[in-house]
């Protein structure tokens, strides 16, 4: 099964109201704590990995104007009908990504599911990220084994990677927020710089 069908597997196969951990429907807090505290600015932004498009959903509200992709073309059908003013694209992020220049670009749990050609998505990322634009990203813990993936990795194995691409404002461990009865899931928040 390649990472399209995985995806749309996994969106198809729940319901979009519920049953997926991470799906909290609301904004994550540590991306509305990163917008109060960092000075961003509030113009064109890039989710990647987008899911039911809720931080999206508050990135528009908060101003931006915003691209949201996701590899799964089920979800990505979801968000059309469940979101307006947004332009969400199906599109995998291993491979390209829209060809446009942003001032924040987002991922919460996307790139931590694409080990293969990480270090060319990390490329991709800073190649349309404005000069002095913002790379958030949350990323799992490598604690987090009770949750399958395609394939498994640690981003501080990326580190090395990311310290030549970007200057480091902020690494932080931080919880994923999760839906009720699903506890907390450990991860990082980093705060990354086109500088
Ligand atoms: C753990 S979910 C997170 C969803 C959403 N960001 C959230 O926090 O609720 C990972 C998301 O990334 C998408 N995804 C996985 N691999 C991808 C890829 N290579 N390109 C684009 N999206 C991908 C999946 O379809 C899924 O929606």
């Amino acid at each position: 099964m390649d990472n399209k069908e995985f995806w749309d597997k996994v969106w198809s196969t729940h319901s979009p109201s519920g049953g997926i951990p991470w799906d909290i429907k609301k904004e994550d807090d540590n991306l509305r704590d990163c917008l109060n505290n960092i000075p961003i600015k509030k113009d064109k932004a890039l989710e990647l990995g987008c899911g039911t498009g809720y931080d999206s959903a508050f990135l528009r509200d908060q101003g931006f104007k915003v691209t949201a992709i996701d590899v799964s073309e089920y979800i990505i059908n979801v968000c059309k009908r469940n979101h307006k003013n947004i332009d969400f694209l199906v599109m995998d992020i291993s491979k390209e990504l829209p060809k446009d220049s942003f001032d924040l670009i987002y991922d919460r749990g996307c790139i931590h599911n694409n080990k293969d050609n990480i270090k060319q998505s990390l490329k991709n990322i800073k190649d349309c990220l404005n000069k002095d634009g913002y790379f958030i990203m949350i990323s799992g813990g490598e604690e987090d084994s009770e949750y399958p993936r395609p394939e498994k990795f640690y981003i501080f194995d990326f580190l090395n990677d990311i310290r030549n691409l970007f200057e480091i404002v902020l690494i932080k461990k931080i919880n994923f927020d999760l839906t009720e009865d699903n506890g907390q899931f450990p991860g990082w928040l980093f705060v990354l710089k086109n500088a």
